[in-house]
């Protein structure tokens, strides 16, 4: 009796599994184990959009025209006042985008 049910048994278990690795994969082609906020980067638009504004309005970040270094020195000191505002990733993206936003001016 096991004889005869255990080869279907096996091979209707292996099929499941197949079916089932087959659909996970297709629903999520990227790493699933990964955080949101890590498969969803912001760009450093958005990061200044939504970090910068936070105690000031942008219009501050427009005051006056700045140089490369001194946006860099912008953004490291609003992130002494405030250390988990930014990644240092995102610390790099946000000192590009203000310094090409800068250069279009
Ligand atoms: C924790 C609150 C806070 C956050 C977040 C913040 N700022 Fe500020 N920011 C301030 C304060 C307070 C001032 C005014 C006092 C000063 O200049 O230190 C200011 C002033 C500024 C100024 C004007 C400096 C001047 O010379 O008038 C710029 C430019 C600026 N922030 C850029 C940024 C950028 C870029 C970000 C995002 C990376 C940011 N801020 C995020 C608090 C913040």
């Amino acid at each position: 009796m096991f004889k005869k049910i255990f080869p279907w048994a096996l091979s209707l278990l292996l099929l499941t599994a197949v079916i089932f690795t087959g659909c996970s994969n297709n629903q999520n082609t990227s790493d699933d184990k990964k955080p949101p906020v890590q498969q969803a980067k912001l760009t450093g638009q958005q990061l200044v959009e939504n970090r910068c504004s936070q105690c000031h309005t942008l219009d501050r970040l427009a005051s006056k025209p700045r140089g490369d270094s001194e946006w860099r020195n912008q953004a490291e000191r609003m992130l002494d006042k405030s250390p988990d505002l930014l990644t240092e990733e995102e610390y790099e993206l946000v000192v590009s985008y203000l310094q090409e936003q800068n250069s279009d001016q």
